[in-house]
């Protein structure tokens, strides 16, 4: 205990999907542990959530502005350092705001903010503070992910033509919403969400993908968003057409109505030379088609020992053991942890830098959100993104 970095968690009280998640990232490489927490809305509610994940009744806190205050006043050796923040979407801004002016660093989930001007706000914030933030697009922590990023920037693909993510889930084609299903509740409820439903819960995943692997900047978007479920207050499904800088083609179609479909995200990339497919569902292979030669299939802990430019490739076990979702949330975490272990010991960051999504990335993500809901409900085909 005594070297490791201490976080307080905000949310992720029991019954919740991605708390849990949060905790077996954040200590899987025994570099973090947690002291504290808010877990609910209700003060009752977190203190049985705090109790449950054994912590000193003392540091389980009725509200997270209490929580900030209360462990600000103790002593540097035994406060937090940071937090995580897995409440829904409307309860992100106000948590990371308190807890940066209080001096804590911040782990916080996507998207970003409710609204782009939240976000804005908070990018200035984090500015000012000069503290650590980490926004956790899963996806980009997927060792498959890291290499299909290596094979786009080292050129090896040769100029990229064409570049997609489709993102299926099934779980909203019924209306669970109506039977009071707390997930489906504030997701489709502008109030909690946002201004888009299912674009920003799986759409800004799927434009953070695009943009670590391949590094291109939007240009101009054409959005069109649905609402299939004929109950339902908000999308449900949406298709984005894109241009991105030099003429590159882009796709991103996301659906929380295709039904039977689990979390099925599909990366593809096409270059002159070849192109590149990643799929989560079976996320220990990445596939590379080539414009000449044979169909390549890389694999973690096998044809990927190591990433160019000194990058972790982001691998535990040994070939053939197959790693996926908590790893991959692992990967930023173990990124964010080692930013932090550094600052505290004095080091200067390795030359590549550390590898997990920023405030920056929130902030394009809001962006992307705003222009997909200006582009749906505009008369024109395209609209610029700048
Ligand atoms: N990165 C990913 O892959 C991923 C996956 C799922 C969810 N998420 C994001 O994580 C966030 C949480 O999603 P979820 O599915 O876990 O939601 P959830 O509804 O399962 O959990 C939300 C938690 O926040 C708590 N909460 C609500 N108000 C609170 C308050 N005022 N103070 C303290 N706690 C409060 C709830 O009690 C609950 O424990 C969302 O922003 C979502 O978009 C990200």
């Amino acid at each position: 205990m005594e070297n490791k970095l201490k976080y307080g968690m905000i949310g992720g009280g029991t019954g919740s999907f991605i708390g849990p998640v949060h905790r077996m990232a954040a200590e899987l490489d025994g570099m973090a542990q947690l002291v504290c927490g808010a877990f609910s809305s209700d003060p009752g509610r977190s203190s049985a959530s705090g109790k449950e994940l054994g912590l000193d009744p003392a540091r389980i806190y009725p509200d997270f502005r209490t929580m900030i205050t209360s462990e600000r006043e103790l002593p540097e050796e035994s406060r937090m350092d940071f937090v995580v923040i897995v409440t829904p979407n409307h309860l992100h801004y106000e948590p990371a705001r308190i807890a940066l002016e209080n001096g804590f660093h911040v782990v916080c989930d996507k998207p970003l903010t409710r609204t782009l001007q939240e976000a804005v706000a908070l990018g200035e914030t984090v500015k000012k503070s000069g503290l650590l933030f980490a926004l956790t697009h899963t996806y980009t922590g997927y060792p498959m992910v890291k290499k299909a990023r290596e094979l786009v920037r080292s050129g090896a693909l040769g100029r990229i033509h064409k570049v997609m993510v489709t993102y299926l889930q099934g779980w909203l084609s019924s209306y669970p919403e109506g039977s009071g299903q707390k997930q489906a509740l504030w997701r489709t409820d502008p109030r909690y969400t946002g201004k888009t439903s299912t674009m920003g819960d799986i759409g800004t995943h799927a434009e953070n993908l695009i943009s670590y692997v391949s590094g291109l900047k939007i240009q101009e978007i054409s959005a069109q968003l649905n609402t299939l479920i004929k109950e339902r207050k908000m999308d449900d499904d949406g298709s984005v057409m894109l241009r991105y800088e030099d003429g590159v083609a882009g796709a991103i179609l996301v659906s929380q109505v295709a039904t039977g479909e689990e979390n099925n995200v599909t990366l593809r990339i096409y270059g002159e030379k070849g192109g590149l497919e990643w799929n989560q569902m079976e996320p220990n292979s990445l596939i590379v088609r080539w414009e000449e030669g044979p169909m390549e299939v890389y694999r973690t802990g096998v044809s990927v020992r190591s990433i160019t430019g000194g990058y972790d490739p982001g691998n535990r076990l040994p070939s053939g053991h197959p790693e996926g979702f908590i790893e991959a949330f692992a990967n930023i975490y173990k990124q964010f942890e080692q930013a932090l272990l550094d600052r505290k010991a004095g080091k200067s960051p390795p030359p590549h830098g550390y590898d997990f999504p920023t405030v920056e990335d929130g902030i394009q993500g809001m962006k992307f959100l705003e222009k997909v809901v200006e582009s749906s409900r505009s008369e024109k085909k395209w609209i610029t993104f700048t």
